[in-house]
């Protein structure tokens, strides 16, 4: 973040006199406010200074519209940043804008609507509260004294290099001629200002994830610095270890969530902390178990930079500092599928060369341990799978904004299509015997371990953005050892 040189004053109400009575959000518990109150309140102010973010993705957002704008010429463009989403009553969770619209300009404010037309882009932002009506000091969702500074529209221009226009315009804006597609589910409002056409907007979502799958440079460097606040986050959990045990799940999900916070916006996703037989549960977001010695526990966290770029990593770590050796043993078949499956990542082979070659490892180890009841090959097989009792899920997704990124490309472009270099992707298999699963031996029963890595593919082969992290078991037994002091 910059400082801004410059401070705009608040918006002129004047311009638009909907504005002069806006409608607010207040609640039935806000104190009455008497005409002398609120006159006194619209008289006196001065300058406010704001944190602009930076430029340096102006150029590269400016050609993701040229893209963007090459594949459907002649057309109008939709795309909503999306409002406030409600957690409890009149709380609203704290505003995440929609990765598309962010993507293709930049901003990040509540509300904001990227139009483009004719290769043109105008941003249609909602501006600071005037000071002429009552909405700077009542209004609890928009008000300045609220919720705090709105950057002005001159400077959202300036910052991201666009025309930006008041967001009262855009129902004008998008009433003239022509095909106009819309990126639907985002912003209500914007939903019903154009009449849907399903297979028009399915096409403009489509593209819109395509288009996102090759990572530009100015991208992996988010993703890279993502995933380096992401060790520190690990490294801070890992070095508070006699209060994780002492808490659980629950102090570790806070240790990393702070590291989230002050170094980048927020989780990418809901933290996964699993202690023991929680890690059977793919998606344990509960977090809150016991983290018990001699136990495994499995950490699936990601930092999601200031530019909304996520990490996702995982790593299953040995409550005590050191594996038994059944655990290590069931660890090292993970890791060597995930090393299989690493290897297998480079530019023009399927998406899904990883998930085969960490599947083969996989299926051959459970058929070494007598548990599958074929043989590997014939539970590899497509018509088969039932190796998959213990893997459970994929072992890649992209990522990029979303965790789980360009999920609305054509299914023939991703997963079934081929890796490109600047493509980024996961690596993650797993093992999984659930605590009541009577075809293993009662030892394995509550044993979950998934490792995964954030994988850019390379022109020639493939670099891991989270290689930072040890995976070895011994590596890992050191590096608790070492921050654990
Ligand atoms: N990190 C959770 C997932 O990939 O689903
Ligand atoms: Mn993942």
């Amino acid at each position: 973040m910059t400082d801004a040189t410059e401070t705009s004053p608040p918006e002129p109400s004047h311009e638009h006199p909907e504005a002069e009575s806006p409608q607010l959000h207040t609640e039935s518990h806000d104190p009455a406010v008497p005409e002398a109150y609120a006159a006194f309140m619209r008289t006196g102010w001065g300058e406010r200074e704001l944190d602009l973010p930076e430029l340096s993705l102006v150029p590269y957002a400016a050609a993701r519209r040229a893209r963007l704008a090459e594949a459907f010429p002649g057309e109008r463009l939709v795309l909503p940043a999306g409002t406030f989403k409600v957690r409890a009553h009149d709380t609203d969770y704290r505003f995440r804008p929609d990765t598309a619209h962010t993507y293709f300009c930049g901003n990040q404010t509540s509300d904001a609507v990227l139009v483009l037309e004719g290769g043109e882009a105008v941003l249609y932002a909602r501006p600071r509260s005037s000071r002429d009506t009552d909405e700077f000091f009542r209004d609890r969702q928009y008000g300045e004294l609220w919720a705090g500074r709105r950057p002005s529209l001159s400077e959202i221009s300036s910052s991201l290099g666009l025309e930006v226009r008041h967001l009262d315009d855009l129902e004008g804006a998008l009433g003239g001629p022509g095909k106009t597609r819309v990126h639907r589910g985002i912003d209500p409002r914007v939903d019903t200002l154009v009449a849907g056409d399903d297979s028009r907007d399915d096409d403009l979502a489509r593209v819109l994830s395509e288009l996102r799958l090759v990572k530009d440079d100015w991208e992996v460097a988010q993703l890279q610095e993502a995933c380096d606040i992401t060790t520190l986050g690990f490294e801070d959990c890992v070095g508070e270890w006699d209060r994780v045990v002492e808490h659980g799940e629950r102090w570790l999900e806070g240790t990393f969530f702070r590291r989230a916070r002050t170094m980048g916006n927020d989780l990418g996703y809901d933290s996964i902390v699993a202690g023991g037989r929680h890690a059977t549960t793919l998606h344990w977001i509960d977090n809150d178990g016991p983290i018990t010695p001699g136990e495994l526990v499995l950490l699936d966290m990601g930092v999601e930079g200031r530019h909304l770029y996520t990490a996702d990593v995982t790593r299953t770590l040995p409550v005590s500092g050191r594996f038994s050796p059944l655990q290590r043993e069931l660890y090292e078949l993970v890791l060597t599928a995930q090393q299989a499956g690493i290897e297998a990542v480079r530019p023009g082979v399927p998406f899904l060369a990883a998930h085969h070659a960490a599947m083969a490892v996989l299926a051959h180890g459970l058929e070494g341990m007598g548990l599958l009841p074929v043989t590997a090959e014939e539970a590899l097989d497509p018509s088969s799978k039932v190796y998959a009792r213990w893997t459970l899920h994929g072992t890649s997704h992209m990522l990029g904004m979303d965790v789980h990124d360009c999920g609305r490309a054509s299914l023939d472009v991703y997963p079934r299509g081929d890796l490109a270099a600047g493509m980024v992707l996961t690596v993650e298999p797993g093992l999984y015997f659930q605590e009541d699963d009577l075809l293993v031996p009662e030892e394995l029963r509550g044993i979950g371990i998934r490792i995964e890595d954030d994988i850019l593919v390379t022109p020639d082969g493939s670099q891991n953005l989270s290689a930072a992290l040890p995976r070895t078991s011994g590596a890992v037994e050191e590096w608790m050892a070492r921050l654990q002091g």
